[in-house]
């Protein structure tokens, strides 16, 4: 399918484990995430959580800029009922919500606003050594609205989430990385084949290993710790009835590489 605002790609590797790469394509406005750019990422989201020959999920804005938020000059003008009726943002975070392959935001230059926000819904977050972070809404008289709030405050904890929300500052990757809000940062150079890598690594796993430990996961940002740990139990009891999982002690044991059925 061809886009406007994005470019979504299928780099081949094995049937099975490729990897589905998505550029935002507005460079004119730092990646500025239109209504236009959301819907078409929500399209190639579901597109690529629907084609089996995915196994893992990359989303960038390129070298210089990941996104400098929500496009400014088409909310200048909005009234609460039509912010309320559009509900901008909720199909989007439905489509990155339903999503059970691994999604790696990939971030280069500016993420803000909208564009840490979008950032923060995928699974984790790999930043370049250029990566600036911030949700500088309050500069603009609004506040975070695609989560902001709510997910940074989980990531980096109240005292940091309150100074980026009040002050509108920017943070930059070393800082980021060392708050727990992204996992690892990497060299600018050739920095997006290496996430892609990152990517392909995680491809070449088992895939209900993967869904269920990333359901796992997901479960402790949503529920009490005594809940979570039971989930995280049956959902570890369940592995046993895989054949993935005598795969893989197999072939621990035998001191070979695993041959995933993902089954
Ligand atoms: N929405 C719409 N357009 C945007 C935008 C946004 N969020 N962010 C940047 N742009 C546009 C600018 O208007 C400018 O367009 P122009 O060339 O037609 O004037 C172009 O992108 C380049 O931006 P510019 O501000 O000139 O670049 P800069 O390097 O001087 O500054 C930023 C970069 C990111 C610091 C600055 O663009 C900025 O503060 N952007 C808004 C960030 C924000 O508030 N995001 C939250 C939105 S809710």
């Amino acid at each position: 399918m061809t886009y406007k605002t994005i470019i979504a790609e299928n780099i081949s590797q094995n049937i099975g484990q490729d990897i589905g790469l998505i550029t935002f394509n507005r460079p004119q406005v730092l990646n500025a995430l239109s209504n236009q750019l959301r819907t078409e990422l929500t399209q190639a989201l579901s597109d690529f959580e629907n084609n089996h020959a995915l196994g893992a999920i990359v989303i960038t804005g390129g070298e210089k800029v990941f996104a400098a938020g929500a496009d400014i000059t088409e909310m200048k003008d909005l009234s609460y009922i039509d912010a309320y009726q559009d509900d901008a943002v909720g199909g989007l975070e439905a489509a990155l919500g339903q999503c059970r392959k691994p999604v790696i935001a990939a971030v280069s230059g500016y993420a803000l606003g909208g564009g840490c926000e979008l950032a923060m819904m995928c699974d984790f977050i790999i930043a370049s050594e250029t990566a600036k972070f911030g949700q500088p809404e309050i500069n603009l008289g609004i506040l975070p609205g695609w989560g902001g709030t709510q997910r940074l405050t989980r990531l980096v904890g109240k005292s940091k989430a309150m100074d980026m929300c009040l002050t509108g500052r920017m943070m930059d990757a070393v800082e980021a990385e060392r708050c727990g809000l992204v996992a690892r940062v990497l060299a600018e150079e050739k920095f997006i084949d290496e996430v892609i890598g990152i990517a392909k690594s995680i491809a070449a796993k088992s895939r209900p290993a993967l869904m269920m430990n990333k359901e796992c996961v997901n479960q402790a940002m949503e529920t009490s710790l005594h809940d979570g740990l039971l989930f995280e139990r049956r959902q570890f009891q369940a592995t046993f009835a895989t054949e993935d999982q005598k795969e893989g002690m197999a072939a621990f044991v035998e001191k070979r590489k695993p041959r995933w059925k993902h089954r």
